[in-house]
């Protein structure tokens, strides 16, 4: 059998790594700038996370969500302490797109709608309600298209408008950044009149952080940036810094009922093991203020640089923009300066999604190597 062949790849095979560095089977060194899609939070193979992981998996991987899981309740208080959202609940699922259409669905659930409101270059995932909700034609097949899905350009407030006037929606879907849309983001006044409009409408609002959650953007939400309250939050990539585990966090304003969601492999001993182990070195290591320390950091830096036109993002998921489109200096990062970083839908961005523990002198290398790229 040969793999389904859908991923264009790189020419590198990545096979030890620790912290940002990824060394490949030929011995050669990387530095990881894109933390394997913004999936990496804590570094990888932290000391902490393997031994939580091996502990866990010398006692039990797994075990149906049919029983007591303590480990999942200890995540939930773990997870409500340190985000700042103590009064949400915490439904566990193992992906960012499952996180998403959970999201969705219990949207509708809740409401009775089913119409969605997502917004231009939105990622929310490959799932059916999730792939629906992302703005790429090219990724939604005819069964996805049943979905009904109003896109509106981000900080369009007439837009949003009427379209929450006039119409039954279930839910209201966004990146507080975005992230495979290339970095843009609702200003403060367009989230909160959203916020506003959504609780005037009973329309759910859904704040996607799969990808700027988990102190990434230099607050442990990325929409804390903005002073809302979302009504479900999404979560995954960072949440197990490379274990596959995501979830949703559901404002205690919504009732469970039994069967309403579930799932069989989510919250599973191992991820929340791993799960646990991410939010402890978070805490301990103080790795949400150095995303927000580091991140002004590489902006001074980014600014020094005239091929630079535009610096996007927050704190560590941070987006830069060219006059040229930059697959070729992407290549010429990972091939020459052995420098992993990421691109976008937008083709003049280069993505910088490091680990949230890198430090100054990571980025001064980084930089040194984007000059030599750039001649
Ligand atoms: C904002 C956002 N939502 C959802 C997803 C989907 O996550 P997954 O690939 O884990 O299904 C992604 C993945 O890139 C994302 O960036």
């Amino acid at each position: 059998m040969k793999l389904f062949d859908v991923y264009p790849l790189y020419d590198v095979t990545p096979v030890k790594a620790k912290g940002i560095e990824v060394w490949d089977d030929k011995g050669e060194k990387y530095l990881d700038f894109y933390g394997g899609h913004a999936v990496i939070s804590i570094g990888h193979t932290h000391p902490h996370y393997v031994k939580r992981i091996k502990e866990q998996l010398d006692k039990m991987a797994f075990y149906s969500n049919s029983v007591q899981n303590p480990l999942q309740t200890a995540l939930a208080e773990k997870l409500g302490t340190l985000s700042g959202c103590e009064n949400y609940d915490l439904f566990m699922c193992n992906s960012g797109a499952e996180a998403n259409e959970n999201a969705l669905k219990l949207a509708s659930f809740h409401t009775g709608k089913s119409k969605v409101i997502a917004f231009t270059n939105s990622f929310h995932g490959r799932t059916s309600a999730a792939v629906a909700a992302t703005d790429n034609p090219s990724i939604n097949a005819p069964i996805n298209k049943q979905q009904e899905v109003t896109f509106l350009a981000l900080n369009d407030f007439d837009a949003f408008e009427k379209a929450i006037n006039s119409d039954d929606y279930c839910a209201v879907i966004l990146e507080a950044i975005q992230g495979v849309g290339g970095l843009d983001e609702p200003s403060t006044e367009f989230f909160q009149f959203i916020a506003k409009k959504c609780k005037e409408n009973n329309v759910v609002l859904i704040a996607d952080e799969v990808q700027s959650g988990y102190g990434r953007s230099g607050k442990f939400f990325a929409f804390q940036h903005h002073g809302i309250e979302p009504d479900i939050i999404s979560i995954a990539k960072g949440m197990g810094n490379g274990f596959p585990v995501g979830g949703i966090l559901i404002h205690e304003s919504f009732k469970p009922s039994y069967g309403l969601l579930g799932t069989t492999f989510g919250g599973n001993h191992l991820a929340c093991a791993a799960s646990l182990a991410v939010l402890e070195v978070l805490e301990d290591e103080n790795l949400i203020t150095n995303a927000a320390e580091l991140g002004s950091y590489f902006k001074e830096k980014a600014e020094e640089v005239p091929e630079i036109k535009n610096i996007k993002g927050k704190g560590l998921m941070i987006g830069l923009e060219f006059d040229f489109e930059v697959a070729a200096l992407r290549k010429k990062m990972i091939v020459e300066q052995h420098m992993f970083t990421g691109s976008a839908k937008n083709k003049y961005l280069l993505r910088f999604l490091p680990a949230l523990n890198i430090t100054k002198s990571d980025i001064d290398l980084f930089f040194e190597a984007l000059k030599k790229a750039l001649k």
